[in-house]
């Protein structure tokens, strides 16, 4: 059955858990073609035969986002993609003092420098075919800084810059760009962040998490808009939050 997005293919980074998933399957859902990125083989296999269960192409490119050569190849394999949805990341809640400067810079490396690197790769190819789409996972942590992730809403911050930025200077080139910032997802991201303080501040939360598929549904609504609307910024948060 022809989807909204048949015909279009989709990269989507972090693909092999959480929010990268859900949009797989989603886009899927709506018939693009799915190339799916993360470290994980297994999971992204699974990912895959999910996505070809709804009668799409799919396939699984693993590799990890710090590495440049393996930025570079994905970018060689992928480059004819015409959405990317740019979603690894990764994060660690402390107290500022007790991050380490390689916590801090492990944190850039992914968040920041990986995603310009990837958007870098496709945005190059997608320019020269003026057309494309690329959709940037920020975060409520663009715009606020809160207890315990400081340094994490720093790299939210600087890559909501870059979504900027790449829309700014691509738009004469016929692309779209759009920036999605959740609120507190349901998904394994905060597993890595064990200190007594962080944990204590999450569980005296008032409100749940949205899920996954409630940001995967914003990225189809991004990349599904008219021809000639481009969703700049969506921003979504728990309601009681
Ligand atoms: N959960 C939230 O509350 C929330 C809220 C706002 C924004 N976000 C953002 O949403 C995005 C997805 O997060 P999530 O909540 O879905 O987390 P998640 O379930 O932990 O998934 C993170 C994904 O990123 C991939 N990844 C991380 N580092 C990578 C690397 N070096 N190379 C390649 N892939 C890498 C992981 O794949 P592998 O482990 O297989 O490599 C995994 O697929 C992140 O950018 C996060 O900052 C999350």
């Amino acid at each position: 059955m022809a989807g909204r997005l048949s015909g279009r293919t989709a990269l989507v980074t972090g693909a092999s858990a959480g929010i990268g998933r859900a949009t797989a399957v989603s886009l899927a859902r709506e018939g693009a073609a799915i190339i799916a990125t993360g470290r994980r083989e297994a999971e992204l296999a699974g990912v895959v035969a999910e996505c070809r269960k709804l009668g799409v192409e799919a396939q699984a490119i693993a590799g990890d986002l710090d590495d440049a050569k393996f930025v570079e190849t994905l970018g060689n394999n992928a480059g004819h993609a015409d959405i990317l949805v740019n979603n690894a990341g990764w994060l660690i809640y402390a107290p500022v003092l007790e991050i380490t400067p390689e916590q801090c810079a492990g944190m850039f490396t992914t968040n920041v420098v990986a995603a310009f690197a990837i958007a870098r790769e496709l945005g190059k190819r997608m320019a020269e075919r003026k057309r494309g789409h690329m959709v940037f996972i920020t975060s409520g942590a663009a715009r606020n800084v809160g207890q315990f992730g400081v340094v994490y809403a720093a790299t939210k911050h600087a890559l909501s810059a870059l979504a900027k930025g790449f829309r700014l200077e691509l738009k004469g080139a016929g692309l779209k760009v759009s920036e999605i910032a959740p609120g507190m997802v349901d998904t394994d991201i905060r597993k890595a962040s064990t200190h007594p303080a962080v944990l204590a501040s999450i569980a005296a939360r008032k409100f749940g998490p949205i899920t996954a598929q409630d940001v995967a549904d914003a990225v189809v609504y991004a990349v599904t808009a008219s021809e000639g609307c481009c969703p700049d910024l969506v921003e979504i948060r728990p309601k009681d939050a």
